[in-house]
This record gives structure tokens, C-alpha cells and sequence, in this order.
């Protein structure tokens, strides 16, 4: 099963999500008009879209992802193929390489030659932005089946970013915060969607009580942050 429904009609392809997470990343690394860009897992690629206008770039910024949505932004160029093998396929050189809630969908091994191959492909001052979710104190709202998923998936992310801590030096670690208001029924169709890696796994039945519980144990209206870790990986 993939994750076609991660930003689809969520608060993470909301205009005013894109917005405050683009003005976190342009405070991060320095973008102008003349770089050039390449999202890792871009989804629908909004983000994307949304620098591209918003910096005036020159070169439409390039998207990659192993899955294709209809509706993905027009603003960039798509392509449909694994992070690495487009990697290896051409000797592009980008100034920002950005790979956001997609590096704990690799494992280890795979993660070490993308990071490796990545860095050969900065332009001089270039950066690479890894982000993924807070690891402590997460607020995701969830069921209990959820929970115990997502620490676990939280605890291999820890290691994932000890794991780059230790084999890249200059890096420096920040957090993006995004406050989150959304409608109790609009979450469970988020979660009936598998908008989260977490529920991939999960069957029909163990989603339906899940969805119960959800119920039973956040009101109408749910506020909570969505919590990111930052690692900014320079040339
Ligand atoms: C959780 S989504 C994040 C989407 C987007 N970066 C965002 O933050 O809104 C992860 C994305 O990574 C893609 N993905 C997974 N493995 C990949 C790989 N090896 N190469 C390229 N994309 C991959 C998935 O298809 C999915 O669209």
C-alpha cells in the first residue's frame, strides 16, 4: 500500500501550511532567484510550486516521487522515479535538496547512499534539508493500535538521525512548529485515507476501532502541533 493520501485535503497541503513552511526553509538556507531545487519525495509537489513562485526562480524546480498524482503542481518538473536512480541517471547540481517525511520510508543502507550521492550533487554553499517527524513529545493525535505504531516508527527515526548526526558534521538541527485546528470528523477521514505512514499496515477492522476510540477521546474540534525536526546538511 503507498501514500497516495498524505497531503490530499489535509493541513499539509493548506496554503497556509505551504506558506509557514516555506518561510521556516528560506530562513534555514539561502534561495534566490537563479537556484536550483530538487524535492525528494515531493507528493504533490505544493511546495515546490509554491517557492518557485514565491522566489521568482528562473529554473522550474525538479520533483521526484515513486508515486504520481493527478493533481500534482504544475509548477514543477515531475518525475516518476526512485530518489537514487534519478540521482545516478544525470550529474545535476542543486543548491537546495530537500527531503521532507520521506527518509524513514528507506532503510539504512539505502539511506547512507542517498545522503552520500546527495552531497556530491550540492552546489558550491549548497544544502541538504532533511525533515521528520519530532521524535519526543509528538502531538499526532491517535488510537491506541496508532500510538504504539508510531513510537516504534519514532524510536527507528531517532536512530536514523543519530545515524546521520554521526557520519555528517556540519549539520545544525532545528524544529519546525505548525499549530494545527482541524474538525474531529475531517481527521478520521485523514485516517480512514491511511494519510500516515503508521496505518499502512493496519486492517479494516483495526481501523474502524480506532476510528471509535478517536471518537471517544478527542472533542469536535482538535488542536494540536505538528512537530517536525530540521537537519540541515551543508556541502
Ligand atoms: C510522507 S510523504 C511526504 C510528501 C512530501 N515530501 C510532504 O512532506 O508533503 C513521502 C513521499 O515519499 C515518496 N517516496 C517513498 N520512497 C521514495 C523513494 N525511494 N524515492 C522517491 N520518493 C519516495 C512517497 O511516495 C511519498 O509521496
Amino acid at each position: 500500500m503507498s501514500l497516495k493520501n498524505w497531503d490530499n485535503k489535509t493541513w499539509l497541503s493548506s496554503k497556509k501550511y505551504i506558506y509557514s513552511f516555506n518561510n521556516f526553509l528560506l530562513k534555514q538556507v539561502k534561495l534566490d532567484k537563479n537556484s536550483h531545487i530538487l524535492d525528494i519525495g515531493c507528493g504533490r509537489g505544493k511546495i515546490l510550486g509554491s517557492l518557485y513562485s514565491r522566489l521568482r526562480l528562473k529554473n522550474k524546480p525538479i520533483g521526484i516521487d515513486i508515486e504520481s498524482h493527478q493533481d500534482r503542481d504544475k509548477r514543477i518538473h515531475f518525475k516518476k522515479i526512485d530518489a537514487t536512480t534519478y540521482l545516478k541517471s544525470n550529474k545535476k547540481k542543486f543548491d537546495l535538496i530537500l527531503i521532507k517525511q520521506t527518509i524513514h520510508l528507506l532503510n539504512f543502507k539505502e539511506i547512507k547512499k542517498l545522503i552520500f550521492i546527495c552531497k556530491s550533487r550540492l552546489k558550491n554553499k549548497g544544502n541538504i534539508a532533511i525533515f521528520t517527524l519530532e521524535t519526543s513529545k509528538n502531538e499526532i493525535p491517535a488510537f491506541s493500535l496508532m500510538l504504539k505504531k508510531l513510537k516504534l516508527s519514532l524510536e527507528r527515526d531517532k536512530k536514523i538521525i543519530r545515524f546521520i548526526s554521526k557520519n555528517y558534521r556540519k549539520i545544525k538541527k532545528t524544529r519546525f512548529l505548525f499549530k494545527v485546528k482541524l474538525s474531529r470528523n475531517k481527521y478520521i477521514k485523514m485516517i480512514k485515507n491511511r494519510y500516515i505512514s503508521t496505518l499502512l499496515g493496519l486492517n479494516p477492522s483495526e481501523i474502524s476501532k480506532g476510528i471509535n476510540e478517536i471518537n471517544r477521546k478527542y472533542q469536535k474540534l482538535l488542536i494540536f502541533n505538528d512537530k517536525l525536526i530540521c537537519l540541515i546538511l551543508e556541502k
